[in-house]
């Protein structure tokens, strides 16, 4: 199917996307629910390719993979486990079996606890939240939280994650240590970045009359280390193995999520993932959004090539969405080996970055719009925003959004680009200057249109992209839940750590790393 999908490809390949436009195609294009569109008939899929992505996925078993999934099968096959983030927002408690086991009630009663004890934070003296963590850990919660800041009314959330010491000290600068509560989110509890901050955040608290035996509270799977570090079972928050880091905010790690906007906000969260769960299982084909969204994002990059591609939400506060799909994307599927040991057979996954429009129009669009590579851009609007007497900021904003992937398939001819300043230049200025003023257009992009960002929605868009994700990774023959291409890197810092300390000799190291830790011992 590989092959035919390059060869069509190749033979639509000069094609206007424009003219591919009926009276049928916006809608015949388009996956609409209840609760939000998604519109990719500004691509150059026809019905002839949708068709070719459709059974390129169900020839991959895309559906049977799905079920396994939902069903508590070990499809994490390099680790041996299941994948069953989905049961953290299965709210309605069915069961879910993992080795005959029915995982819901621990996930119920753990969702019960944090409950509990984020009503008794909100409604106490802690005026700021710390979480430290990293990755998984991180992104989520600290992208949700700006997410949905109309929402918020409890304590202010701070997220600090690099090792780098000006992140924990810029953070706790001008916190009061006696008014702040320390959440320690690590599913291993042994990653080395959140647990130098953790000693770091206790030394703080216990340097500015802060009581960390209160004050710090743990989210994790290993049990025995989080006791270790010293913080009581009441304060731990489990999980298991079956929640992988960048899938895992809707159990324990959205904590510090919950203390913003409360447990019903939270819980709204989980409903907008559990209701795409549900689509995701009973769509058919062409009417499945995630599944759609994965066969857009293989057309563009294993079948076309593209090797990027943008996320672009015209919501200021999804300012940390297009960082939170680089690991939910990047980690999940940037992987050149099969399932089964062999070579990936196509490209992996793209590289995934982006901002919020407008921000973005006045920065990299340029090189979208003029550049030499082709792009294919996620737009993300909502009809509405939070700020109803600001409308007319909330009408540009959708208008510039709506405007960019107008632009980007329409394009400006030659000619077009001449009659623009053909009052202000003639001969070959006209010409030259014109050349300029081209855009070649036919460049594809996707929009993903919702009433609000509301919690519900939120759940909905996260949702989404993870099922996005597995449907590419099915389709690539991956396993979308390890990430021993991280492990490497670990390692290596490790053994650097006393080289950098002076404790250790760099001889054994390659010429490039012995001179820069010359460099560094030189001028320290
Ligand atoms: O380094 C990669 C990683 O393992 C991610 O997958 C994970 O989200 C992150 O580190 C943090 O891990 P932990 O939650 O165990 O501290």
């Amino acid at each position: 199917m590989w092959d035919a999908l390059k060869a069509k490809a190749e033979a639509v390949s000069g094609r206007a996307i424009l003219g591919l436009f009926d009276d049928t195609r916006a809608d015949a294009f388009a996956v609409q629910t209840q609760h939000m569109r998604f519109d990719y008939s500004k691509t150059n899929i026809d019905a002839e390719t949708r068709d070719m992505l459709l059974e390129l996925a169900s020839s991959a078993g895309v559906a049977a993979r799905r079920d396994a999934m939902f069903s508590g099968n070990k499809i994490n096959e390099t680790e041996g486990r299941a994948v069953l983030h989905t049961a953290l927002r299965n709210l309605d408690g069915g069961p879910v079996l993992v080795d005959g086991e029915d995982v819901m009630p621990g996930v119920l009663e753990t969702l019960d606890r944090m409950e509990a004890y984020a009503n008794e934070i909100r409604g106490g003296a802690i005026t700021d939240v710390v979480n430290i963590g990293i990755g998984g850990s991180d992104l989520g919660p600290a992208m949700a939280v700006q997410a949905l800041s109309p929402y918020h009314d409890g304590p202010r959330c701070h997220f600090v994650s690099n090792v780098d010491g000006a992140h924990i000290a810029d953070t706790l600068r001008g916190l009061d240590a006696k008014t702040t509560l320390v959440i320690v989110a690590s599913k291993t509890f042994t990653t080395i970045e959140t647990m130098t901050n953790a000693r770091t955040a206790r030394a703080w608290m216990l340097d500015h009359d802060g009581d960390p035996s209160a004050q710090f509270a743990a989210l994790s799977t290993n049990l025995e280390k989080t006791s270790e570090f010293g913080i009581p079972a009441e304060r731990v928050f489990g999980f298991e193995d079956w929640v992988g880091g960048r899938y895992s905010m809707w159990g324990p790690i959205g904590l510090s999520l919950m203390m913003a906007v409360g447990p019903d906000g939270f819980r709204a969260f989980l409903r907008g993932g559990q209701d795409m769960d549900t689509h995701f299982r009973a769509a058919e084909g062409a009417e499945n959004m995630p599944l759609m969204l994965a066969l857009v994002g293989i057309w563009h990059r294993q079948v076309l090539g593209h090797a990027s591609r943008a996320v672009l939400p015209y919501d200021q506060r999804l300012g940390q969405l297009p960082a939170y799909f680089q690991q939910l994307e990047m980690e999940s599927n940037g992987k050149s080996v099969t399932m089964d040991g062999g070579a990936v057979p196509v490209e992996s996954g793209p590289v995934v970055w982006g901002a919020p429009g407008t921000n973005g129009q006045h920065a990299f669009y340029q090189l979208i719009h003029q550049g030499t590579s082709v792009i294919p851009c996620e737009f993300m609007i909502a009809c509405a925003g939070h700020e109803p007497e600001l409308r007319h900021h909330h009408d540009l904003l959708v208008a510039n959004c709506f405007a960019q992937s107008e632009a980007l398939m329409r394009g400006r001819t030659l000619d077009e680009a001449r009659a623009k300043i053909a009052d202000k230049f003639d001969g070959d200025e006209l010409e030259r200057q014109a050349a300029h003023r081209v855009f070649a257009g036919n460049r594809p992009s996707t929009t993903l249109i919702y009433p609000k960002l509301d919690p519900f929605t939120l759940g909905q868009i996260v949702a989404l992209y993870e099922h996005r994700v597995s449907v590419e990774g099915v389709i690539l023959g991956i396993n979308s839940y390890d990430q021993w291409g991280v492990e490497l890197g670990k390692e290596l810092a490790t053994a650097l750590q006393p080289i950098v300390e002076g404790d250790a000799s760099a001889d054994d190291k390659d010429g490039s790393t012995r001179a820069l830790v010359s460099y560094l011992h030189m001028n320290r």
